[in-house]
């Protein structure tokens, strides 16, 4: 099966004319490795231009709302986003939690408004550096419970398009990556969560967290891991290219 790389540009670039010369840059290197699937998670404004539209089948969101339609400024639904082409969307981002007060219930009905729509969810789940502290089996436990949380009310027959991240918080935006042994065991950890509990038997499941062209080769070493959510590796055209060229598996 081939590796997935989702690129997470956050709020970058800064304009329309930087955020198309990201786009073609990143697609360029990617069409040069055969080996992996790509995707950009690009702030929403771009997603209607007509740059991003002819390119829809690599983007994604980077949220949505839980709420169909209505008085909700600022907000924008999953419906919206497949209206403009768009196939997958980021749910559960720590930066979501932390500056927008979202929890496992607010996630839980993203999913359900992603699926309605026709979107495929990119689900992040990970824990704080307190609980890494106290070990792996506590942190096993931390994800089984916001897997459980997050998806108890989704048909059983759609979590399998849910594509699952291990994002542990305190790798975000971090000096280093997770070691990838630790990764792999807690996404074995959460494969067997995921078959146990719902019945599925391939997810897939990425990791992310300070992933860049230095530690690529290590991460995708590790069979469990499915992909990468890349942030700031993402957003440099030469990190970008660093992080493809060594993604060859
Ligand atoms: P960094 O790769 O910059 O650590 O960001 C990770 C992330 O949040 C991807 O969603």
């Amino acid at each position: 099966m081939k590796k997935l790389i989702v690129a997470n540009w956050k709020m970058n670039p800064e304009t329309i004319a930087e955020a198309r010369s990201l786009l073609s840059r990143s697609l360029t290197v990617i069409s040069k490795n055969k080996s992996i699937d790509f995707l950009a998670a690009v702030p929403t404004p771009y997603l209607g231009d007509a740059a991003f539209k002819k390119r829809a089948k690599y983007l994604a969101g980077q949220n949505v709302s839980w709420a169909e339609n209505g008085a909700l400024t600022g907000e924008f639904s999953a419906k919206m986003l497949y209206s403009l082409g768009v196939k997958y969307a980021i749910v559960g981002h720590s930066e979501r939690r932390e500056y927008f007060f979202e929890n496992e219930e607010i996630i839980a009905k993203k999913i359900q408004k992603c699926f309605e729509a026709g979107i495929r969810p990119i689900l992040c789940v990970g824990e704080s550096t307190a609980i890494r502290r106290k070990g792996l089996d506590l942190v096993k436990i931390y994800l089984k419970d916001q897997l459980r949380q997050i998806i108890a009310g989704t048909e059983h027959s759609l979590i399998s398009k849910i594509v699952f991240v291990y994002e542990p918080v305190w790798a975000v935006g971090a000096e280093e990556a997770d070691d990838p042994e630790s990764s792999a065991e807690l996404i074995n950890h959460m494969k067997s969560t995921l078959k146990e509990f719902f019945g599925l038997p391939k997810p897939k499941v990425l990791y992310g967290g300070s992933v860049d062209g230095s530690n690529i080769r290590e991460i995708f070493a590790q069979k469990p891991i499915d992909g990468v959510l890349a942030g700031r590796a993402s957003i440099d055209p030469g990190e970008f290219a660093k992080l493809v060229k060594n993604a060859k598996i």
